[in-house]
């Protein structure tokens, strides 16, 4: 296993676990999706890790596009007004739709994106979450696929940034209070 970074005080799931979770996944997608071909969005920039190994244990035929939002307001809490920083390349016009994220916090992100790829008419639309942070939801979401369910801490790595950094680690570790707290001074 890769060694631990000096700035995470825990690992919450080993790469074997994150494999394990993936693999589980893409086996039930595999399965409701058979005889269709599948389009995963991937929402830039968390879920890309996650998207890459998806995608690579899927059997059905599918598709790939990316698109990208950000939240409006600063800090940690969003007004709940989301953009969209880049569109998706093709029309979803028929297809069917897999969302993929790599997490689920207060919704606002996700139920905005979800109205917005309905309204363009694709035959099915569905989320797929690696993780989802139930306690600090605002906005309802209808999930079909969930990694893991986490309590409200925070995380890094898998795809998942603390100040764009971090992203690139194999396993989601809880990143230790000193490392945001000194940035915070
Ligand atoms: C994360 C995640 C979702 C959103 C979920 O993205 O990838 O898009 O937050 O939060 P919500 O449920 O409160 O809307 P983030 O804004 O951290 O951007 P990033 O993917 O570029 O890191």
């Amino acid at each position: 296993m890769a060694e631990i970074h000096p700035d995470v005080e825990r690992i919450l799931f080993t790469q074997e676990e994150l494999d394990q979770r993936v693999s589980e996944l893409a086996e039930e997608i595999n399965r409701d999706y058979a005889g269709k071909e599948v389009l995963l969005i991937s929402v830039l920039r968390g879920s890309f890790v996650f998207m890459a190994d998806l995608v690579r244990k899927l059997t059905v035929p599918c598709r790939v596009d990316f698109m990208a939002c950000s939240s409006y307001g600063s800090g940690t809490t969003s007004s709940g007004q989301v953009k969209v920083t880049k569109d998706l390349s093709d029309s979803i016009e028929g297809m069917d739709v897999l969302v993929v994220e790599d997490i689920l916090d207060s919704g606002r992100t996700l139920n905005y994106l979800l109205k917005l790829l309905e309204a363009r008419r694709p035959a099915s639309v569905r989320l797929c979450t690696l993780l989802d942070k139930p306690d600090r939801r605002v906005v309802r979401v209808n999930v079909s696929y969930t990694g893991f369910v986490i309590p409200d801490t925070f995380i890094v790595g898998y795809g998942l940034d603390y100040g764009e950094h971090y992203r690139n680690l194999p396993y989601i570790g809880g990143l230790k209070p000193s490392v945001y707290e000194a940035e915070t001074k």
